[in-house]
């Protein structure tokens, strides 16, 4: 078994020390093997231009990356964040890896951009990574939020091997309560989501994040659930080990089972 911890917060916008010495608070008594933090945790959500993004956008190497991967070295935990990123003159919206004593950050770009997202955010080029931890024997796909809305992604990344699906969120509507446990289900793996509380208010409009951060097991059961409102660290012992076997009964097994023959382009086999 492993210990695996969800953080739900209530990042502030554009004050990224304000919201890594939040983060910092609600992981000290944290021991864990793998934290996942919400999509954008250093520096809030609803930009509204580049400019504004800009100075809280991070690259390899930067401020919030070394205050992770230093996290990362103290804890022994694998740390997954979600934070803008910087790459010459394009922003992503991206999920940065940090793992015990590996310098660099893995990075995942968002593939699916939600709402106003694509006017300060180029859609991600990374593909989906599955992340090999020999060291805990297990594989991580990582997803950012709206991604859930995609099940091609968590199949691609069962395809590839994954025992959990780490998805970082800033989710402001209810549908993936019923969608995630589905992609557990389906593709017999973990799901974690560590979704956000709070508001953003820009202009006249208004974003409300849901919380309710939860990990799902492989049955689509929930083994741990957040309130709605209220920061939360959230524990579960996860197992990964019986994810490897896709059977469900003697004579069905949900990968040995699939004819991507009859499915086109989408989803063959990679391995
Ligand atoms: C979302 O992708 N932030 C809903």
């Amino acid at each position: 078994m492993m210990r695996l911890v969800t953080v739900q917060f209530t990042p502030r916008l554009g004050e990224r020390q304000a919201n890594l010495e939040a983060i910092r608070k609600l992981l000290d008594p944290v021991h864990a093997d793998i934290v996942v933090l919400p999509e954008l945790c250093t520096s809030g959500y609803f930009f509204v231009s580049r400019e504004e993004l800009a100075p809280l956008a991070e690259a390899p190497g930067g401020m919030a990356c070394a205050f992770f991967q230093r996290l990362a070295d103290e804890k022994r935990s694998i740390i997954i964040a979600g934070m803008p990123e910087v790459a010459g003159e394009r922003f992503y919206n991206s999920v940065f890896v940090f793992r015990p004593g590996i310098v660099e950050p893995l990075v995942y770009r968002k593939s699916h951009l939600f709402y106003k997202e694509r006017f300060v955010f180029e859609p991600g080029d990374t593909g989906f990574p599955v992340i090999r931890d020999e060291r805990l024997d297990i594989s991580i796909g990582i997803m950012l939020c709206y991604d859930w809305r995609f099940p091609e992604v968590s199949r691609v990344l069962a395809l590839d091997g994954a025992d959990l699906i780490a998805c970082p969120s800033n989710l402001v509507t209810d549908a993936w309560k019923k969608v995630m446990p589905a992609r557990a289900i389906e593709n017999k793996l973990y799901v974690a989501v560590a979704n956000r509380c709070g508001t953003e208010t820009r202009g006249d409009e208004t974003l409300l994040f849901k919380g309710c951060s939860a990990v799902y097991d492989p049955q689509g059961e929930i083994v741990t659930l957040a309130d709605a409102e209220v920061d939360r660290v959230l524990l579960a012992e996860i197992d990964p080990k019986p994810c490897r076997d896709k059977s469900f009964n003697e004579f069905n097994d949900i990968f040995a089972d699939r004819r991507p023959e009859l499915y086109g382009a989408i989803c063959r086999p990679r391995r």
